[in-house]
């Protein structure tokens, strides 16, 4: 449905200098899919977006939106944005305050002619969806924050428009409310088949609405997957640390099996076996990167299967948060993170044993030598 291919986009900065917003992005959307840019603040997240509506003009690359070229700089297309038939929200959602409910969803038809009848047909189905129909006479400025988004979306829906483009659409919200509407607008999306792209900083939205998402760092994609993929086996440690907590152990490679895409890593805590990402070979530098909740802890010595690696560690510290308990645990120089059910009690400096599957342990390429504590220990 959507195409995107070697998309640059830069920006002349104040100084004289070229920002590459920007660089070599490159994904699809499939019909009816949720596709997600996340990232950090000033990553290119909007200027991607924006790109898509038209709103910047690359400096090269081809955007095409069902088989039809919106922008493509090799045979010099550049749609104009109000012909794209996009709908948008941003951030900061701009409805029109001198209108009530029905008024702010009936303008972008108005302004496109349509017959009075059916403009009101198609403005109250789209409320209703979005669940405003009982609000249609209330002033646009007397709504809650809530009631304001879900007013900029029926706006943006009541078009339907082809693809829809959401920047960040929450972030403006109290975290209660974010919740209700991530719900809310995941329900929408997939109820209407609305392809959708959808930029946002919070990995747990990501996570939560995506199909797909495509991390970026500093202008560029670093790891386009499934939720699942993105969170369970990241392809560069950016993404580990970005997407979740995690522990990063460094290592060097001692084996790997590649049919099976497995490696083994000697680190600080002995020889680990881990799932091998991209671009890992023997000899090289590597962190095991492994999620808290996937650190088990055991007071007994566990009896290991096939792919467990166990390590006997001391317990350096704990937080008991209610629900669960966050453990650090030590081997030498070495603390992770684990977390455990509340009703595990040992006490700080008794040992305790950790056991970390190894298609839980991911060994990831870095370019930089593990800290000389690690290495000294080997
Ligand atoms: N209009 C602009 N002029 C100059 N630089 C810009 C402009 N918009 C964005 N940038 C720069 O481009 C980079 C990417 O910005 P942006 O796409 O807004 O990131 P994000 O949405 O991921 O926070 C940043 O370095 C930002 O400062
Ligand atoms: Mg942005």
């Amino acid at each position: 449905m959507l195409s995107v291919k070697a998309l640059y986009t830069e920006y002349a900065s104040e100084h004289g200098t070229v920002v590459k917003a920007a660089q070599n992005v490159a994904f699809e959307v499939p019909e009816g899919k949720l596709f997600t840019l996340l990232g950090p603040s000033g990553c290119g997240k909007t200027t991607t977006l924006r790109s898509i509506a038209g709103l910047e003009r690359p400096v090269s690359g081809e955007i095409e939106v069902a088989g039809r070229a919106v922008y493509s700089s090799s045979r010099g297309i550049f749609v104009a944005p109000n012909k794209r038939n996009f709908g948008m929200v941003f951030q900061s959602y701009a409805i029109w305050p001198h209108m009530n409910v029905f008024q702010n969803v009936a303008f972008p038809l108005e302004v496109r002619k349509l017959a009075r009848r059916e403009i009101a047909d198609k403005v109250m189905r789209v409320l209703a969806a979005v669940q405003l129909g009982h609000l249609v006479d209330r002033e646009a400025t007397k709504l809650s924050g809530g009631q304001q988004q879900r007013l900029a979306l029926a706006r943006a829906l009541v078009m339907e428009p082809q693809l829809l483009l959401l920047d960040e659409p929450l972030s403006n919200l109290d975290a209660k409310l974010r919740d209700a509407m991530r719900t809310e607008l995941k329900r929408l999306q997939r109820e209407f088949n609305l392809t959708t792209v959808y930029v946002t900083h919070d990995q747990t939205e990501a996570l939560a609405l995506s199909h797909e998402i495509a991390v970026m760092n500093d202008g560029f994609i670093v790891q386009i997957g499934t939720p699942r993929q993105i969170y369970e086996q990241p392809s560069n440690q950016f993404v580990a640390d970005f997407v979740g907590q995690t522990n990063f152990i460094g290592g060097t490679v001692t084996a790997v099996d590649e049919p099976a895409g497995r490696c083994r890593v000697m680190t600080a805590l002995g020889e680990l076996k881990a799932h091998a990402a991209d671009g890992v070979v023997r000899d090289a530098a590597v962190v095991v990167s492994v999620r808290p909740e996937d650190v088990e802890l055991s007071e007994q010595e566990p009896t290991p299967e096939a792919d467990d690696n166990i390590v006997r560690t001391t317990v350096h510290a704990k937080d008991f948060l209610g629900e669960y308990l966050d453990f650090q645990v030590r081997v030498g120089d070495v603390v992770l993170q684990a977390r455990a059910h509340s009703s595990l009690r040992t006490p700080t400096g008794d040992p305790i044993f950790v056991r970390m599957r190894a298609a839980k342990c991911v060994a990831i390429r870095t370019n930089t030598a593990p800290p000389a504590s690690l290495a000294s220990q080997q």
